[in-house]
């Protein structure tokens, strides 16, 4: 199994209950996308899986191992595991796209080989290869903020092909890109999961790309699980059930400039 969920509550430190008592399993391999409007828990789920916050309630295993009840060094290693490509990626503005994509792997790394990539590429070949893939290859020793929000999002998908972890999240890795790159990247993550028998759970705003992709959608509504279905059981009343908050409008991939 990739992760179990059992009875998994979160409330932030204000009070907000952002998820209550979730339940599920996913099998290792499985790609699975997380619809919901805005502030229903996709990112808190997500958080959670990647062992960034822990549960209130609940128990939960990712990999086989409880991340809260490990040693500090097997829970190192599990997180080497673990990917999370963040909806805006939190990289240092100055920093080289290469560094960026470097970095997926400091978890896997010894420390002096981790040191070293910050201050010299340890390895050109990986990220390039990664880039070549997203349509970013020209952009290897560009600094970050020199790129578009959706060259950013692609930089941290480039960084977790790099990491190639078992579990790989994304909190909404398209939000700032146009339907082709969305589509061509969304295909990306797919295909490596596929190739490496590995996971992949992503949360997307626009359902479009939900059904077209992911053979598995989970569908939040305030902090509860609405469904957890096969793409094709999906069904347009449920969609609209789904997103009632927002009039029943359905989310799609909007043509962005970048
Ligand atoms: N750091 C935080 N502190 C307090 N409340 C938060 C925090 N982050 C998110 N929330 C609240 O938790 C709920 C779920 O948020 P989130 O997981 O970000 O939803 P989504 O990703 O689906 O938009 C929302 O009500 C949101 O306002
Ligand atoms: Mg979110």
């Amino acid at each position: 199994m990739a992760f179990i969920v059992q009875n998994l509550s979160f409330q932030h430190a204000n009070g907000t209950r952002a998820l209550r008592d979730v339940s599920l399993v996913a099998k290792a391999g499985e790609c699975i996308a997380v619809i919901g409007p805005s502030g229903s828990g996709k990112t808190t789920f997500l958080n959670l899986l990647a062992t960034a916050l822990k549960p209130s309630e609940g128990a939960l295993t990712v990999l086989g191992s409880n991340p809260w009840r490990i040693s500090k060094s097997a829970l190192r290693h599990l997180r080497s595991q673990i990917g999370l490509v963040h909806q805006a990626p939190p990289i240092p503005s100055r920093q080289r796209v290469i560094t960026a994509i470097l970095a997926g792997r400091l978890g896997q790394w010894p420390l002096w080989k981790s040191i070293l990539s910050l201050i010299y590429p340890v390895d050109i070949v990986g990220p390039q290869r990664c880039l070549d893939r997203l349509e970013l290859s020209d952009r290897l020793f560009e600094r970050c903020d020199c790129l578009s929000g959706g060259q950013l999002q692609r930089v941290g998908v480039a960084r977790v092909l790099y990491q190639a972890p078992q579990l790989m999240l994304a909190d909404e890795p398209v939000s700032a890109m146009d339907p082709v790159l969305s589509d061509l990247t969304i295909r990306q993550l797919i295909e490596d999961a596929a190739s490496r028998n590995a996971t992949l759970v992503a949360s997307l705003h626009a359902v479009d790309i939900a059904l077209r992709w992911f053979p598995r959608i989970i569908g939040i509504r305030e902090g509860e699980i609405a469904f957890d279905l096969p793409s094709s059981e999906v069904t347009e009343t449920l969609l609209k059930e789904l997103y009632a908050s927002e009039m029943g409008v359905l989310p799609t991939q909007a043509p962005v400039t970048t």
